[in-house]
């Protein structure tokens, strides 16, 4: 049985976009959306701090889920509950100190890292604290409060803008083809037009959504034809006030020179491409149905590199895949070796019923799925906290989306996908400005902010 995704959604429009997107990202983690709490595998609460009384409703909400969730004895892993949206950014850890069965709180601006952080709940149910799992999403104030229409606006600094859905793949282990239906590419036009609005807005970053986002191939501008991704970029990349554009998920097979050449030409996209790999023995490449090899990627990655030197990669790992060998599983290290990633996502293999994969023999014990994730997860973390590293010195250019954990810090991305923290005054949100990094952690770089942007900004 597919696993259960209930999300009640609080509040505005964006909220309601918000929980759409939540949903997308969660179906390849093998999650249908039901309206009944009392089936739910994850619970998530989208809240929204306009609407009076915000903050007591969450916790009556809250409070049923818990119930909800001691009569689901049955189950063979609990409910996860979850809460995201304004609330959560403002509240913070204080909502663990209140409902300390609340297993995760996320902001508005992480809710594309959901397959971590659900990864890092259920890592942490396999220990059985019996408590909530205790993930807060780190670069995320946890202590600020602030008032919520602004900072709504404020946090649209980066928007994302949905060009792309369904998976026509059939990758063997993955869901999407079977829950989200074939592709569907949106219309150049009406992503033009939704993009002219969000700058309209204050948006000067737009993430373009799919779940094949290169895969994209919507309507031509001048109704004949159709426009791939790269040409698409460069569209939006003539729009004033647009400074920055990012896209989410590719595909390997699906990265056309035409995108190659945009990451050279169109400045606006940003140096970071998340381009998944999975595995890097080409038998389990050939097993999982990726249709790329592992020198099929590598040839990609080398390509990138020419075409925008500073390209920071990212990827996402499954280990584990039924039948793979130790002798395959270390092709993964040697890949992540080769390619040395910003940024990853890993997973322990896990059977979604109706694929596949799901059926075929030879599973791997969960013990070595551990083990092996743990192997490939200290070296990504390592190659994650060295590439942090050498940014110190740098200047980078960062947009600052959100205010941080401490008094006075604010909290942004740069180029490459960090997350940076800053000390700078509040009316910076929203903007993009210089900051020299002096620190770089495993998760994130801190710098100092160039005194000329304050001048100039002031
Ligand atoms: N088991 C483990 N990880 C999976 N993913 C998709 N399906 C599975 C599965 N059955 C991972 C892939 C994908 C990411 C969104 O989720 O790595 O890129
Ligand atoms: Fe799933 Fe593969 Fe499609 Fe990605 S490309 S959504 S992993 S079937």
């Amino acid at each position: 049985m597919a696993k259960k995704l209930y999300i009640k959604t609080y509040g505005c429009q964006m909220n309601v976009y918000d929980s759409e997107r939540m949903a997308d990202i969660l179906s390849p983690l093998g999650y249908e959306l039901t309206s009944s709490p009392e089936e739910a595998d994850l619970a998530i609460l989208n809240t929204c701090h306009i609407r009076e009384k915000a903050e007591q409703k969450m916790y009556s909400d809250l409070g049923r889920l818990k119930d909800h969730r001691k009569n689901q004895d049955g189950k063979k892993e609990p409910m996860i509950i979850a809460v995201g949206g304004c609330v959560a950014q403002a509240e913070g850890a204080e909502i663990m100190r209140q409902a300390p069965f609340v297993d995760m709180v996320f902001g508005p601006q992480t809710y594309h890292r959901l397959p971590e952080m659900i990864a890092r709940a259920t890592r942490a149910a396999d220990k059985k604290t019996g408590k909530g799992r205790g993930v807060v999403e780190t670069d995320f104030p946890m202590e600020s409060k602030f008032d919520a229409l602004p900072q709504t606006e404020i946090s649209r600094a980066a928007a994302f803008l949905t060009v792309q859905e369904g998976c026509d793949k059939f990758c063997s282990y993955c869901v999407v083809p079977y829950t989200r239906g074939a592709e569907f590419s949106r219309p150049v036009r009406e992503i033009l037009e939704e993009a002219r609005h969000l700058v309209q807005l204050g948006t000067k970053e737009i993430t373009l959504l799919g779940q094949n986002v290169n895969a994209y191939h919507g309507e031509a501008l001048n109704g004949s034809g159709e426009w791939g991704l790269g040409r698409l970029a460069r569209e939006l990349g003539e729009i004033q006030g647009l400074e920055r554009i990012r896209y989410i998920t590719s595909h390997p097979s699906d990265m056309t020179e035409e995108l190659i050449e945009a990451h050279r030409d169109v400045p606006q996209l940003m140096p970071y491409l998340h381009l998944p790999i999975q595995a890097g023995s080409n038998r389990v490449l050939e097993a999982m149905n990726r249709k790329h090899t592992r020198e099929s990627y590598l040839a990609i990655m080398e390509r990138l590199r020419e075409a925008r030197p500073d390209i920071a990669l990212a990827s996402d790992f499954i280990v584990g895949f039924p039948g793979e060998t130790d002798a395959e599983f270390r092709e993964t290290l040697d890949i992540v070796e080769k390619v040395r990633y910003a940024q990853a996502y890993s997973f322990k293999y896990s059977i979604r019923p109706g694929t596949p994969a799901g059926v075929m023999e030879n599973q791997v014990p969960e013990a070595v799925k551990a083990e092996r994730l743990q192997e490939l997860q200290a070296l990504l973390n390592q190659h994650q906290h060295e590439f942090n590293t050498q940014t110190i010195n740098k200047t980078v250019r960062v947009l600052l989306e959100r205010k941080g954990r401490l008094e006075g810090q604010l909290m942004g991305r740069s180029p490459y996908m960090q997350s940076v923290a800053v000390f700078a005054p509040e009316r910076l949100l929203g903007q993009i400005v210089d900051v020299e990094i002096k620190e770089a952690h495993p998760n994130s770089i801190a710098g100092t902010i160039l005194t000329t942007e304050i001048a100039s900004a002031a």
